[in-house]
């Protein structure tokens, strides 16, 4: 959470600074700010609420040009989300500004001594004891990387810093600990950010930055150490996404965009994974077949619609693998002693790769010597980087903070990863997997059509608008199908919507049912005809009881077509594969519900796009 952006260089770095947070205010918007060197000292201006309010404010009261300058778009911890508690935060001679990710765990000790020594703090937050503590620091050295150094090395938690101050004009020091922070090199100026989205319109030469490294931009020389002062080891890296993927392009919101993108994303994930012949390759698969044949069960780690990816994989990868296969929310997965050792395959997936209940469980999994492989969809971040293996989606940068396309782009993943266990387990032939692929390679063109049919989605979203509650049902991979439908809604247009595997229904759901409320229901394919037909059965159970029944059920099955108020079709699919299709019609339908209810889809309240706390 949060977003961070610095720069020094030779452009006006209100400017920088500014276009940068726009495209980091995805991390969260509870308020935002910015901090100039200017003259020896500190100008800053910071505001409760959008950027759009920080934009008021700069427009009231201009701030003086400089070229070195930080900000900051807050998703608040420590402190309400008001003027007083938003970032930058400076210390009592207002020439050190501290911009901040992340919770300091330990700050309650060290801002009482600091108070005792005669600091006082104006806000309520961990990040302004920081520059308290910096300006300590500062009494002993000109050196304004070795007292952030310093700093760090008394600070317990996670954090990113990045700091500017009065008394050093040309020069950006920032320090990471179990958060992002990655630099932009330019030529003669330099950036650092939270990540590549916000300098990419000026440099897409990037430097990954390790655990606990403190870096030092100056127009012309970007300087990496570790907490101890020591030279520490990057990787640069190039990022090779076009800014217009970052755009709008013409749509109102983000995530319809990206609802659109995911054709192209399924594509894309799926390209180039065989080699010359034919077998199957995963990019970043640092770990060995051997050590991959010698794993006997999968546990597979997420949380929110990540963890509902992670549902679907379980079906097919013990379908397709018979290795025993569990799926645990992340934020639980470290409490409960789980059984883990150097024969578990821990698959973690995250679109950010910044999550940090994902990283804490990955830590974990590692000290009891499981494998972690990560399914992730943002190069350079930390979980691929803490991980043994990576498989990369391709889905482009996901803004919209509710996920769309990064999800059905890690349901193929996992897909790829079942595949691939199967081949090199020898349990599938050459030829089965080649089916299932070629299989894989027709989704686009099937999640295309649903796109293209989904008009009369919109239409019920307007009809529906005024419900108050709304149940999903499926069974097999269309329960997970149903928890993503129920939680777009929630996140989206703060409705009651709650999925269920159908067949829980009549151990207690069913209660919920009463005359008119809209229940969703995800129809398996005709291949499973066993489950096909008890879905069936819960459609007519809920509504005998007055439920109005939306039915997702692929073309040509008329089965369901008297108990259907509403039918929503969606394109033959083999069974496995059907949340591809399944998932975005109700993508859609919460976007645009929301949309009708007049809420800001891309920025729900209380939500941010990287959950960087755990
Ligand atoms: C829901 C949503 C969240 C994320 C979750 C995990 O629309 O976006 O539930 O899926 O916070 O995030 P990642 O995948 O970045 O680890």
């Amino acid at each position: 959470m949060c977003g961070i952006v610095g720069y020094v260089g030779v452009r006006s770095g209100l400017e920088v600074v500014m276009s940068g947070l726009r495209r980091l205010e995805y991390r969260g918007y509870d308020s935002g700010g910015v901090a100039l060197v200017y003259e020896g000292r500190i100008a800053s201006a910071k505001k409760a609420g959008k950027l759009a309010n920080l934009d008021r404010e700069l427009a009231l009261h201009p701030l003086p040009d400089s070229s070195t300058a930080i900000g900051h778009t807050r998703w608040a911890t420590h402190g309400a989300p008001n003027d007083r508690n938003a970032h930058p935060h400076l210390d009592s001679s207002g020439s050190i500004a501290v911009v901040h990710n992340g919770i300091i765990e330990n700050i309650a000790e060290i801002r009482a001594n600091l108070e005792a020594a005669g600091h006082e703090m104006v806000s309520e937050t961990d990040t302004e004891t920081v520059a308290h503590l910096l300006h300590e620091e500062l009494k002993g050295t000109h050196d304004l990387a070795e007292a952030v150094r310093s700093v760090c090395r008394q600070l317990e938690g996670a954090f990113t810093l990045v700091i500017a101050s009065g008394r050093h004009p040309d020069l950006v020091v920032g320090a990471r600990r179990n958060s992002p922070l990655v630099v932009g090199r330019g030529k003669g100026e330099n950036f650092l950010a939270s990540d590549v989205s916000a300098f990419i319109e000026y440099t897409r030469d990037a430097i990954e930055l390790g655990q606990d490294q403190v870096v030092s931009i100056t127009p012309d020389e970007i300087v990496v150490t570790d907490f101890f002062g020591n030279p520490a080891e990057t990787k640069d890296y190039y990022v090779d996404w076009d800014i217009s993927a970052a755009e709008k392009g013409g749509y109102d919101w983000f995530m319809l965009k990206e609802i659109d993108e995911q054709p192209q994303d399924v594509a894309d994930t799926l390209l180039g994974r065989h080699d010359a012949s034919g077998a199957l390759q995963l990019d970043e698969m640092r770990l060995s077949d051997d050590e991959l044949r010698e794993i006997d069960k999968i546990i597979v780690i997420a949380c929110g619609t990540s963890f509902y990816a992670g549902l679907v994989a379980k079906y097919a990868i013990e379908h397709w693998t018979r290795i025993p296969c569990e799926v645990e929310l992340a934020s639980e997965f470290r409490y409960r002693d789980p059984i883990v050792d150097r024969s578990t395959l821990v698959v973690t997936i995250s679109q950010s790769g910044e999550t940090m209940d994902t990283l804490m469980a990955i830590r974990y999994a590692r000290q009891q010597r499981a494998k972690v492989l990560s399914i992730c969809n943002t190069n350079g971040s930390t979980i691929p980087r803490e991980s043994d293996a990576v498989l990369y989606t391709h889905a482009g940068p996901e803004i919209a903070v509710a996920s769309t396309k990064g999800f059905l782009a890690q349901v193929v993943a996992c897909y790829l990863l079942g595949l691939y266990l199967a081949q090199i387990r020898g349990l599938k032939y050459g030829d089965e997997i080649s089916r299932i692929m070629t299989d894989l390679e027709t989704m686009p063109a099937a999640i295309q059509r649903v796109l293209d049919e989904s008009e009369p989605v919109r239409q019920l979203a307007k009809e529906l608008a005024g419900s108050k509650s709304f149940l999903f049902l499926g069974r097999h991979v269309g329960y997970p199908v149903a928890l993503e439908g129920a939680l777009k809604l929630k996140e989206l247009a703060y409705l009651h919507a709650e999925g269920f595997a159908a067949g829980e229904l009549k151990h207690g759901p069913i209660a919920l049912v009463e005359e008119g409320v809209p229940v969703f229901i995800v129809v398996p394919p005709r291949g499973r005809d066993q489950v096909h037909e008890k879905v069936l059965s819960n459609i007519q159970e809920v509504r005998a009881r007055g439920a109005r029944t939306i039915v997702l059920v692929e073309d040509g099955d008329d089965s369901v077509v008297p108990y259907a108020d509403e039918l929503i079709r969606l394109p033959k699919v083999p069974t496995l594969l059907q949340p591809l299709v399944a998932t975005v019609p109700l993508q859609i339908f919460a976007c645009a519900l929301a949309t009708e209810m007049g809420h800001d889809v891309d920025q729900p309240r209380n939500l941010a796009k990287s959950v960087t706390v755990e």
